[in-house]
């Protein structure tokens, strides 16, 4: 089975997020009761919540097909204008990565977001003409990584705007015991709980630590997951108890160790551990801030008394 498989189809499957589902079916009855698109949805989050997932939920819950792409893959205005021009109907629109846009990309996508229409130039220099063409009613759902990377009048264009939160221990055992069933895994509860307390809040990482766990049952045990076999795989594997893999560590050291603890610009403690500022930024940052590990100043960033605690420093006077 692949990745695909594993990801629900209807809000009924899909586990965690409450809010977000609440509101997204009453905003999907209403817009199927007008019979019009579903006003443009804006999701941002940290990597692995399910924005895709959500995307393609909604697509399946409208009865409505879905484009799917991403802003470093529209590289030019004529790229997004020949997409807008083959949608169908009520169509979705899934625009990954969405502030990653170009600029004179997001301009075109302004009155095709707003009125529908798309303003295209025809030509160069003195001859050239403007062309305002009709586009079919569509939904944008943009995913972003943080709502903040994105320009004001792209953000403000957007009638619904949802964060999606790092998952609970619970939601995420329930999603691991889910995908076990998808996948013809056996696992016992104990050892689904232990898989999603050291998931870090993130179903992408709770499948894929699933499918290793599952690698190291076959080989090691009888292929069944209990607690004992999920515990030993997962320390083998370099996941802690907190779920902090060797980079999340690396990193608070560097932090601890060469910097005093911070505050430690982002750029600093990215040349000093080999990673770039922005995979830091998006992927580890957010869990480490989450789980009181690692603090934001305007300064830099700083270790907490906690991190100190967890990876066994003794705390600074
Ligand atoms: N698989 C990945 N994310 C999921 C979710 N939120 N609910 C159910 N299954 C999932």
């Amino acid at each position: 089975a692949s990745e695909y498989s594993l990801r629900p189809k209807r809000l009924s499957e899909y586990i965690g997020q409450t809010k977000i589902k609440e509101e997204l079916k009453i905003y999907i009855e209403a817009a199927k009761m007008r019979n019009e698109p579903l006003d443009h949805v804006l999701l941002f989050g940290p990597p692995g919540l399910g924005k895709t997932t959500l995307a393609n939920i909604i697509s399946n819950e409208m009865g409505v097909g879905i484009r799917i792409t991403s802003g470093p893959a529209i590289e030019r205005a004529g790229d997004l204008a020949a997409i807008l021009t083959n949608l169908q109907e009520n169509d979705i629109l899934f625009i990954d990565e969405i502030h990653r846009l170009n600029r004179s990309v997001e301009e075109i996508l302004y009155p095709a977001m707003e009125d529908f229409e798309l303003d295209i130039i025809i030509g160069k220099g003195p001859s050239a003409r403007s062309l305002r063409l009709n586009l079919p009613h569509f939904t944008l759902i943009g995913a972003t990584t943080r709502a903040g990377l994105m320009t004001s009048p792209l953000r403000d264009r957007f009638g619904v705007i949802m964060r999606l939160e790092f998952y609970s221990v619970n939601d995420l055992s329930e999603i691991i015991k889910r995908s076990s069933a998808i996948l013809n895994i056996g696992i016992n509860d104990e050892a689904a709980y232990e898989l999603g307390r050291r998931s870090r809040g993130t179903p992408r990482i709770a499948n894929r630590l699933l499918k290793r766990v599952r690698d190291f049952a076959q080989v090691k045990g009888n292929g069944f997951i209990d607690f004992e076999t999920a515990k030993d795989a997962l320390d083998m594997l370099g996941v802690d108890d907190m779920g902090l893999e060797h980079i999340d560590r690396k990193m608070l050291k560097s932090i601890i160790e060469k910097f005093s603890g911070g505050p430690v610009g982002i750029d600093t403690i990215a040349a000093s551990i080999g990673e770039e500022s922005e995979t830091i930024e998006d992927v580890y940052e957010p869990y480490l801030m989450q789980i009181g590990f690692l603090n934001r100043t305007p300064r830099g960033r700083i270790a907490t008394k906690l991190a100190y605690e967890y990876l066994n420093y003794s705390i600074p006077e």
